[in-house]
């Protein structure tokens, strides 16, 4: 779409404008326009600019459907709990699912969190429910249960994104991450998936409905298994392979490390800003090449804006539903425990907003307190501890130097980036 500018040079961004940006303001939201000082296009490009909602609409729902488990991932928060491990209460999801259906900006709901979603044993109403809502739905599995008959239920209830966690390529790095888990086994049930996927009705423009990806935790001892994950995910015939870095609940993880460089931003040589490229006379292996030991491996990617992190969770309107009703902004304010922060230990004490036990999603969602931490969030003027090299008010994510009051962001890995989820 086009916008014409003013007499005066300014600019009016119209409803159709706001629309093809897919933001849709509530009455009280500001937006907030910022540029990418490092990026070379700034301007120039639409990529240049960042736009970000103060107060953003409900659009994604995540669900923990339960935080049991059949593993025991040597990456895994769970590893530190002292918590009782529950299901979602059926009854509490259900009053979600009714509520949900005047939630008129919702674009997706996701079932994962800190347990195993295929051992809740309604997990294919769940999907079913939500999927009747219209919208999206991913679900995040170690697929070690995801036999034929489970994979066949999830997909006739609408299931649109399934995604199987594998942390290598073989049976002794996978089997060392994911403790108790068959390689064998996982990479037999995502085959019949694919095989299942495919003999489902494709839509007109003959893509497929249902996408199939496997989620990859980057680690120090298993980086070296990235391309054959890619080649196996390429065999298997899925959509994509989605990498997360790791962040290190126990201190011996630390040296799994590979983002030291990256978050400090070291860099030995001049930045090199690359174009679309083929692969062509060994090109990737001599791009390979320029990259030095210790140096950050990212040519193309832009620095953030002025604001010092963007938070995947609040920025794209996210709410997190805990197994115990509890309701969070993120995945990494779900539950409270240790964990280790650029050589730091901190304590990453969890922040509800409220319960669905006690009270409905609407309320809590516009509660002025979660409405002033979204607004926190989205400005992210937090102190940047993340680039610091930390001081006593880091050793939990209580207030910050910058007077930033519970629970503080600036120590946050998903907000730079580093950790993510797809
Ligand atoms: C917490 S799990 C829950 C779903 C399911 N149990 C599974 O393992 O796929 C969701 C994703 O988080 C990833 N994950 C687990 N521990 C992590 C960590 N310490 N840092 C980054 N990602 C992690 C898992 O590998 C998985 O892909
Ligand atoms: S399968 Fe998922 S929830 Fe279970 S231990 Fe592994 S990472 Fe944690
Ligand atoms: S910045 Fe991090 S801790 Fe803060 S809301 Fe987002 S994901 Fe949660
Ligand atoms: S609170 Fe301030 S001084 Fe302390 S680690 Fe964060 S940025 Fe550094």
């Amino acid at each position: 779409m086009e916008l014409k500018a003013n007499a005066d040079g300014s600019l009016l961004l119209t409803k159709e404008a706001l629309d093809a940006l897919n933001i849709s303001l509530r009455p009280d939201s500001s937006i907030l326009i910022d540029g990418y000082p490092d990026s070379p296009t700034r301007a120039h490009s639409p990529l240049g600019l960042e736009i970000r909602e103060t107060n953003p609409q409900l659009r994604r729902v995540y669900i923990e459907p339960t935080t049991k488990c059949n593993l025991r991932c040597t990456t895994c928060i769970r590893n530190t709990w002292n918590e009782e491990f529950v299901n979602l209460d059926w009854n509490v999801y259900e009053r979600l699912i009714d509520e949900l259906r005047d939630a008129s900006h919702l674009e997706r709901v996701s079932f994962w969190g800190y347990g195993e979603p295929l051992l809740h044993p309604r997990i294919v109403s769940m999907v079913a429910a939500a999927h009747d809502l219209g919208v999206k739905t991913q679900i995040i599995s170690n697929g070690m249960l995801l036999n034929e008959s489970m994979a066949s239920d999830l997909l006739d209830a609408g299931a649109s994104s399934i995604i199987v966690s594998l942390d290598g390529a073989g049976n002794q790095s996978y089997e060392g991450v994911r403790q108790g888990a068959d390689y064998d086994v996982v990479v037999r049930n995502l085959r019949q998936l694919v095989r299942l996927r495919r003999r489902r009705v494709v839509n007109r423009a003959g893509i497929t409905p249902v996408e199939v990806g496997i989620e990859y935790v980057a680690q120090a001892s298993t980086i070296d298994q990235i391309a054959d994950i890619h080649a196996l995910a390429a065999d298997i015939g899925v959509d994509f392979v989605f990498v997360s870095n790791v962040l290190p609940f126990r201190a011996n993880d630390q040296d799994e490390l590979l983002y030291a460089a990256s978050v400090y931003g070291q860099r030995k040589t001049p930045r090199i800003y690359l174009p679309p490229m083929d692969n062509k006379n060994g090109a990737a292996a001599a791009i390979a090449r320029m990259v030095k030991p210790d140096e950050p491996i990212h040519y193309l990617q832009h620095a953030s804006g002025t604001c010092g992190g963007y938070c995947p969770f609040v920025g794209e309107g996210s709410v997190v539903i805990g197994a115990a009703g509890q309701v969070a902004p993120c995945m990494a304010l779900l539950h409270s425990a240790p964990c280790f922060i650029m050589g730091r230990k901190k304590s990453m004490n969890a922040c509800e907003f409220g319960s669905l036990s006690k009270s409905d999603l609407g309320t809590i969602w516009d509660d002025d307190c979660f409405r002033a931490f979204r607004d926190r969030v989205q400005r992210f003027d937090f102190a940047p501890c993340v680039q610091c090299t930390g001081c006593k008010k880091a050793k939990d994510n209580g207030r910050d130097c910058h007077g930033s009051p519970f629970p503080s962001c600036g120590d946050c890995l998903w907000a730079q980036g580093i950790v993510q989820c797809p």
